[in-house]
C-alpha cells in the first residue's frame, strides 16, 4: 500500500519577540496570569509592514528543500494552511511557488484555523495516496499579529507569528500516514472568528470603526469543546489503530493552552514525557504548531515511532492524525534557540 510519508521538516520563526512583561505594559494583565491559565511566555512577531505570511512560508519552504536536498522544481504540490493570507487571493500558495521558483507545482491555500495544518497534511496525503503527486509541500503558516487586537487582553496574550512546512513523499514499506480523522461542526461558528472583511461584512470604515478585523474568541466555551474535541479524535484513532500509550512515542498537540494538552495526554494514557509542547516559546501560531513542534522535536525522532498528531480549532475544526516517521532525525541538529533554551534550564 502507498503512504504519504513526512520525509523532510522546515521552519521559520521571526526575531522579534513579544513576552508576558511586554503584554504588561499593553493590557491589564500578569505573567503569572498568562502562565498558569495558558502556559505562554512568549511569542514571536513578524513587525515588518512590507513581510506577510508568504514570507515566513517561503523561508520555511526554503530551508526544508535544502535540508531534502531538492530543488524547488520537483514540488508538484504547494498547501498552504493559514487563516491569515497576505491577501484574499492570489492564494498564498502561489506567491510561495513564485518566490520558491517551484516552477511545476499546482497549489492552493486551506482554510481551517487551528486545524489548517492537520487537514493540509491529510489533503496533501491524498495526492500521493492516490499516485497524483510525488512531492507536495504542505505550509502551516500564520501572522496572526496581523488580525489580534493588542487591547484586547482574552485574545492578544494567546497568538505569535510562524511558519513550519514537511514534505510528503510516498512509502512502500508502512510508513508515513497510517490514519486519520477530520471533522467539523459550523454551528459553532460565533466563539471564535473574525467577521470583517469577507463577502458578509466587506472592509468600510464602519467595519474598522467597530473592530470587525481582528479575531473573537468566547474563550471559556472554546476550551470547553476543545478539551473534549481533541481528547475524543485522538483516543478514537488510538482504538481503531489498536494503539496503547506505550506504543505511542509523542502526540504532536496543537498549541492552543497547555490545559487543553494535558486533558488530551491523560486521555491517551501518555506521560507529559511523550508530548510535544513548546507553547510556552511560540504561544498560538495557529496553522503553524504542529510542524513547529515537529522541527523542535526533528533531532529526537527516528524512523518507526509513532506519532498522533491532533488539533482543535475555529469553524469548529477539529481531528487527528496517526503517523509511523520515515527518517531519522538524528543527523539534523537541535535548532539554536531551542538549545539555548534547554542550556539556560540547567
Ligand atoms: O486555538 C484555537 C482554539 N482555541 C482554544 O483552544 C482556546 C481555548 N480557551 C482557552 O485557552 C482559555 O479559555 C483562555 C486562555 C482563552 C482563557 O482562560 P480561562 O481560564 O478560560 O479564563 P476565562 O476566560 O474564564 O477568564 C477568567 C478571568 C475573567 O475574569 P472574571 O470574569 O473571572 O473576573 C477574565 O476577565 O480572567 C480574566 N482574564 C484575564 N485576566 C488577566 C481574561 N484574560 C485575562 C488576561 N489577564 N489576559
Amino acid at each position: 500500500m502507498r503512504t504519504a510519508a513526512i520525509t523532510a521538516v522546515g521552519y521559520y520563526l521571526p526575531e522579534e519577540r513579544l513576552t508576558n512583561a511586554d503584554l504588561e505594559k499593553l493590557v491589564e494583565t500578569s505573567d503569572e496570569w498568562i502562565v498558569t491559565r495558558t502556559g505562554i511566555k512568549e511569542r514571536r512577531i513578524l513587525r515588518d509592514p512590507a513581510k506577510a505570511t508568504s514570507y515566513m512560508a517561503v523561508q520555511a519552504a526554503q530551508q526544508l528543500l535544502d535540508k531534502r536536498g531538492i530543488s524547488a522544481d520537483e514540488i508538484d504540490c504547494i498547501i498552504v494552511g493559514t487563516v491569515t493570507p497576505d491577501m484574499f487571493f492570489p492564494a498564498t500558495a502561489c506567491l510561495v511557488q513564485d518566490q520558491l521558483g517551484a516552477s511545476n507545482a499546482f497549489g492552493f491555500d486551506l482554510s481551517a484555523a487551528c486545524s489548517g495544518f492537520l487537514f493540509s497534511l491529510t489533503t496533501g496525503a491524498r495526492f500521493i495516496e492516490s499516485g497524483r503527486c510525488k512531492k507536495v509541500l504542505v505550509i502551516g503558516a500564520d501572522k496572526m499579529s496581523s488580525i489580534v487586537d493588542y487591547s484586547d487582553r482574552t485574545t492578544c496574550i494567546i497568538f505569535g507569528d510562524g511558519a513550519a512546512c514537511v514534505l510528503l513523499e510516498p512509502d512502500e514499506e508502512g510508513y508515513g500516514l497510517i490514519d486519520y480523522i477530520e471533522r467539523a461542526d459550523g454551528s459553532q461558528r460565533d466563539l471564535l472568528y473574525m467577521a470583517g472583511g469577507g463577502s458578509l461584512n466587506p472592509p468600510t470604515h464602519a467595519t474598522v470603526d467597530a473592530k470587525m478585523h481582528y479575531l473573537v474568541q468566547e474563550g471559556r466555551s472554546v476550551f470547553k469543546y476543545a478539551v473534549t474535541g481533541m481528547a475524543d479524535v485522538a483516543e478514537q484513532i488510538m482504538t481503531r489503530n489498536n494503539l496503547t500509550g506505550d506504543d505511542i512515542r509523542y502526540l504532536v498537540p496543537h498549541q492552543a493552552n497547555l490545559r487543553i494538552i494535558d486533558a488530551t495526554a491523560k486521555r491517551m494514557g501518555i506521560g507529559q514525557e511523550k508530548v510535544m509542547l513548546n507553547i510556552h516559546r511560540y504561544g498560538n501560531t495557529t496553522a503553524a504548531t504542529i510542524p513547529l513542534c515537529l522541527a523542535d522535536w526533528e533531532h529526537e525522532l527516528r524512523r518507526g515511532d509513532n506519532l498522533v498528531l491532533a488539533a482543535f480549532g475555529g469553524g469548529f475544526t477539529w481531528g487527528a492524525a496517526y503517523l509511523k516517521w520515515a527518517y531519522d532525525g538524528a543527523r539534523f541538529p537541535v535548532p539554536a534557540h531551542v538549545a539555548a533554551e534547554l542550556e539556560n534550564a540547567q
